[in-house]
């Protein structure tokens, strides 16, 4: 770890999770715990938990959960030393010297030297352009009507057809063959040694949001393949993460950002003064890129090809921004096939009023799905009601999905009555997604069934909850329940240290969530102390469900002991002590 256990404790205890969450999230009380809208999900009635007590945060939506270093990396996307970093300053605590290993180190220093030849690199590319032998590169951005002025915003480059200039310019200022090959600017040739990687190209420097070159793209100046070539991934180039154009997109003052395909669509939409306009880096949109701009809170309008493969890419993003909690919306280009195109034929009025015409996401996702079929035969218009049933199954809030149901039918002629009783003739054969209704759902019957299936140990996680929640509970359990009686992996770690603290009586299920480093770990331990409890209402009730939940554990634990009972003697002890306990628990049939 980086920092001392102490330190991270320090930090955990004096940033008050529910004062760092409401920067950002409207909270209420709600007994003793506060609710809003969850940040990492799109929704419109609050499933989003923060508890004092555990010092937690919970989703009972998209079951994002953590403690407040959670909160922060997840909110912004940061590592756990940043997150740690900013989470100390906020509280004035003076984080003592980074314990960076060598390792540690020496990965830092390779981080900072692979920043500084991109620099070299981009400002080489930059000079040759307007230099003697750039000519052609030159010339090409002309054909393209691209400014002076535009050209040094994107820091717009050349590189030349000698294969083994940049190579030894940047030798020439001590960067040596590993280190330009790791960062994709040169190749190693078994005949000549190292070579340029980026031959004869007009080259586009990529910039992270913090206006640091990480990559490249280069592109022929004629038709030959590859149109594009770019740096491949490396440690400081991500591409899931990071945009072209957000170092600009982000200060721009518009409520929207423009998503295209290409670079040249983003240029052009700058130069037209669309300053909002990004693009992912030569692959497809990304869930990750999605959070990057969520941060901002601004809509955010896809102005991808207008062929079919960037409908089919516009489709995807969609998917993956409504899963981020964006309704993205859709510019049309018709008849033009990309935003430059667009632009260079009709000028920057009219695209301002197709941003302003944008299309509802779902609504061009059902216009696509509409034109899959053909609406003149019987068969194919069912088939097609049925399906666009399907997808407004998709909306778990009634309301919305009314609205939308409302449009389908006015927009497609469906008789409202007809195409409602299709959907919820799909919604018995698919199951209505439920994860918003659990919430305040109520659990009738015994909390815990024995001898039910519970392949996710839920029993196991009611019980961790409820000790977190009333550590007092930890008495009657001492002497029943030990951690082997916890089977998964993490839920035995999680039960390890839970069942250690209960012991030196001091509870703080935040602290247990540190033992794990990643977000998807901790997203599982906040969903072991979230398990939500029957609303038991006497005494009576509640004796009875905990007694249910601590036999149920233990016949988990009892088949777990089993299974390794063949592993010697002490496997066959723990089996017949478990025997008995469960025995004489259920003779007592109270706790
Ligand atoms: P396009 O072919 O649409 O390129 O690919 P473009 O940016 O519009 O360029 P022009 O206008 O034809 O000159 C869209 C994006 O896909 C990636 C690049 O990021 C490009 O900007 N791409 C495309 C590649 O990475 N490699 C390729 O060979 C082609
Ligand atoms: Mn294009």
């Amino acid at each position: 770890m980086f920092y001392p256990e102490e330190i991270i404790q320090e930090v955990r205890d004096r940033n008050d999770i529910v004062d760092v969450i409401s920067q950002h999230v409207q909270l209420k009380k709600q007994g003793s715990n506060y609710f809003g809208l969850c940040p990492f999900h799109n929704e419109k009635s609050p499933s989003f938990s923060v508890s004092p007590g555990k010092k937690m945060f919970h989703c009972f939506g998209c079951h994002a959960g953590g403690n407040v270093i959670t909160f922060v990396r997840m909110y912004e996307n940061y590592s756990f030393q940043e997150a740690i970093k900013v989470l100390a300053d906020r509280a004035g605590i003076k984080l003592p010297e980074a314990e960076m290993t060598e390792e540690m180190k020496k990965k830092a220093a390779r981080r900072q030297r692979l920043y500084e030849i991109n620099k070299t690199a981009a400002t080489y590319f930059f000079y040759r352009l307007r230099n003697k032998g750039g000519e052609h590169g030159l010339e090409y951005f002309k054909k393209r009507e691209l400014s002076e002025e535009t050209m040094q915003k994107f820091g717009l480059g050349y590189a030349l057809q000698y294969s083994d200039d940049l190579v030894k310019y940047l030798k020439s200022k001590d960067y040596d063959d590993e280190l330009i090959r790791e960062a994709g600017l040169g190749v190693f040739d078994e005949k000549d040694g190292m070579r340029d990687r980026f031959i004869n190209r007009v080259m586009f420097p990529i910039f992270d949001a913090n206006n640091k070159v990480i990559g490249f793209g280069g592109r022929v100046l004629g038709d030959a393949k590859p149109k594009y070539l770019n740096t491949q991934e490396m440690p400081i180039f991500e591409k899931r993460k990071n945009l072209y154009g957000l170092n600009f997109a982000r200060s721009s003052r518009s409520n929207n950002f423009i998503l295209c395909e290409g670079y040249m669509d983003v240029i052009s939409m700058h130069q037209a003064g669309f300053t909002q306009a990004m693009a992912s880096l030569g692959t497809a949109f990304t869930p990750e890129q999605a959070l990057v701009l969520k941060r901002f809170s601004r809509d955010v309008l896809l102005a991808y090809d207008s062929d079919g493969a960037g409908v089919s890419a516009t489709l995807k993003a969609l998917k993956i921004l409504r899963d981020a909690g964006i309704n993205g919306r859709v510019i049309s280009l018709a008849p033009y096939k990309d935003p430059d195109e667009f632009i260079k034929g009709e000028g920057r009025e009219a695209f301002e009023e197709r941003i302003k015409n944008a299309g509802n996401g779902f609504m061009f996702e059902i216009k696509v799905l509409r034109d899959g079929f053909d609406l003149s035969d019987p068969a194919q218009k069912t088939e097609f009601y049925r399906e666009a049933a399907g997808k407004l199954l998709e909306f778990d809030e009634e309301l919305e999905r009314d609205n939308y149901l409302h449009a389908v039918c006015e927009e497609y002629r469906i008789p409202e009555d007809g195409l409602k009783k299709l959907l919820f003739a799909e919604a018995t054969k698919k199951g209505l997604k439920r994860e918003r209704a659990e919430v305040n759902v109520e659990f009738t019957e015994p909390v815990a069934k024995s001898g039910d299936d519970d392949p996710e140990g839920y029993a196991q996680r009611l019980l961790l909850t409820w000790l977190s929640e009333e550590p007092e509970k930890y008495n009657k359990i001492k002497d029943l329940i030990s951690v082997e009686d916890f089977v998964d992996p993490l839920y035995r770690k999680v039960a390890g240290s839970m069942l250690e603290q209960l012991k030196s009586g001091d509870t703080d299920p935040a602290a247990i969530m540190d033992l794990f480093d990643k977000i998807e770990e901790q997203q599982r331990v906040s969903e072991i102390f979230h398990t939500r409890l029957a609303a038991l209402k006497t005494d009576e009730e509640k004796e009875k469900a905990f007694y249910d939940i601590v036999v149920r554990v233990k016949e988990d634990g009892l088949k777990n002991s089993m299974l390794s009972a063949g592993k010697g003697a002490d496997g066959i002890k723990k089996m017949v002590e478990n025997k008995k306990i469960l025995e004489n628990l259920r003779r007592a049939g109270r706790i």
